[in-house]
C-alpha cells in the first residue's frame, strides 16, 4: 500500500522515547521531515542536526516556540505522558496534590499542542492531529486515578477538536495502548511493587506477563511499532474518512461496539 506521505512534514512530541520515538522513526521511514519535542535530551531519534527540541510540554510557551520553529506541518503527534508514580488503588493511596503534575502532563500538555498547531493547519486546510490515549481512560482503572481521568479528558478533547477542526479539512484521531514495555510502563510496575510485602513482589516480566493474561485475550505485549503502523496510516489520505476515533491497540483489552 503506498501512503503517499513523502516529504510531508510531521511534528512529534514525546519523540524521545518508545512509541513516540517509534513514531518519529516510522514518519522518518516514509520519507516525512520529523520534528522532535521532548523534555528529555536522549539521544536523539532524529539524526538532521536541530530537528529535536528539549522543553517541557506542559509549559505552553515552550510548545509554541517549538511550533514556530516547525512552520508548517503537515501532521501533529502527541507521544507523551507520565504517570504518577503511586500505586493508585485505592484512590486515598495518592493526595490531591498528586493530581495536579498527572493532569497537566497527560492533557493540558497535549491541548497545548492542538492550540500550538492547529492555526497553520486551519489557515492551508489540511493536516491531522493524533494523540496517545491509553485503555485506562475508557475503564476507570484503578492504577493510577490521576492518570486514568487525563486519558479520559484527552479522549473527549479529541472528540471536541476532530469536530471543530472537520469543516478546516483537518483529522484528528487517538490511540490507545494496553500494554506496551516502555519506560513509562515499567514505572507504573515499580509504583505497584512499593510497600507490598517481599512475598508478593514479582520482577517486571512476570508482572506483566500475568497482567496480560489476565487483561488481554490476544494475550502478547503489544510493540511501539505497531502504533507507528497505525499512526502512518492514519496520517494518510486512505483514511480520509476517520475522525474523533479512539483506536485501541491493546490485544483486545476494550472492546466497543
Ligand atoms: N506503555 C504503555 O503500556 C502505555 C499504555 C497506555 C498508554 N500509553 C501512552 O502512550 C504514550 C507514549 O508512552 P510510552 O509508553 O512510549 O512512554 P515513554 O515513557 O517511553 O515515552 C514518553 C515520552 O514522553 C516524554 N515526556 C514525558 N513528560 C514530558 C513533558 N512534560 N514534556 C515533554 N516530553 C515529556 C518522555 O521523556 C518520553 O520520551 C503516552 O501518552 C502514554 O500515556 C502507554
Amino acid at each position: 500500500m503506498h501512503l503517499n506521505l513523502t516529504g510531508q512534514t510531521v511534528a512529534v512530541l514525546g519523540a524521545a522515547r518508545g512509541i513516540g520515538r517509534a513514531i518519529a522513526g516510522n514518519f522518518l521511514a516514509e520519507g516525512c521531515q520529523v520534528r522532535g519535542f521532548d523534555r528529555d535530551p536522549h539521544p536523539s531519534p532524529l539524526p538532521a542536526p536541530g530537528t529535536m527540541a528539549i522543553g517541557d510540554a506542559a509549559a505552553y510557551e515552550q510548545v509554541t516556540a517549538f511550533a514556530d520553529t516547525c512552520g508548517d506541518v503537515d501532521h501533529l503527534v502527541f507521544s507523551v505522558g507520565v504517570g504518577s508514580g503511586k500505586f493508585g488503588f485505592p484512590f486515598w493511596n495518592l493526595e490531591p496534590g498528586d493530581w495536579a503534575r498527572v493532569l497537566e502532563v497527560n492533557l493540558i500538555a497535549a491541548v497545548n499542542a492542538a492550540h500550538a498547531f492547529a492555526p497553520r493547519m486551519v489557515r492551508r486546510g489540511r493536516g491531522t492531529m493524533l494523540f496517545l490515549t491509553s485503555v485506562a481512560g475508557q475503564i476507570g482503572s484503578q492504577t493510577d486515578p490521576p492518570y486514568s481521568a487525563a486519558k479520559a479528558g484527552l479522549i473527549n478533547f479529541m472528540q471536541c477538536a476532530a469536530k471543530d477542526l472537520a469543516p478546516f479539512g483537518v483529522r484528528v484521531n487517538a490511540l490507545a495502548p494496553g500494554m506496551v514495555r516502555t519506560d513509562l510502563n515499567e514505572s507504573v510496575w515499580a509504583a505497584g511493587q512499593r510497600g507490598l510485602p517481599a512475598a508478593q513482589q514479582q520482577d517486571y516480566a512476570t508482572w506483566g506477563a500475568e497482567k496480560i493474561r489476565k487483561v488481554a485475550p490476544l494475550g502478547r505485549w503489544q510493540l511501539p511499532e505497531e502504533f507507528a503502523a497505525m499512526a502512518i496510516y492514519l496520517a494518510s489520505d486512505h483514511a480520509r474518512n476517520i475522525t474523533g476515533q479512539t483506536l485501541n491497540i491493546d490485544g483486545g483489552q476494550v472492546m466497543h461496539s
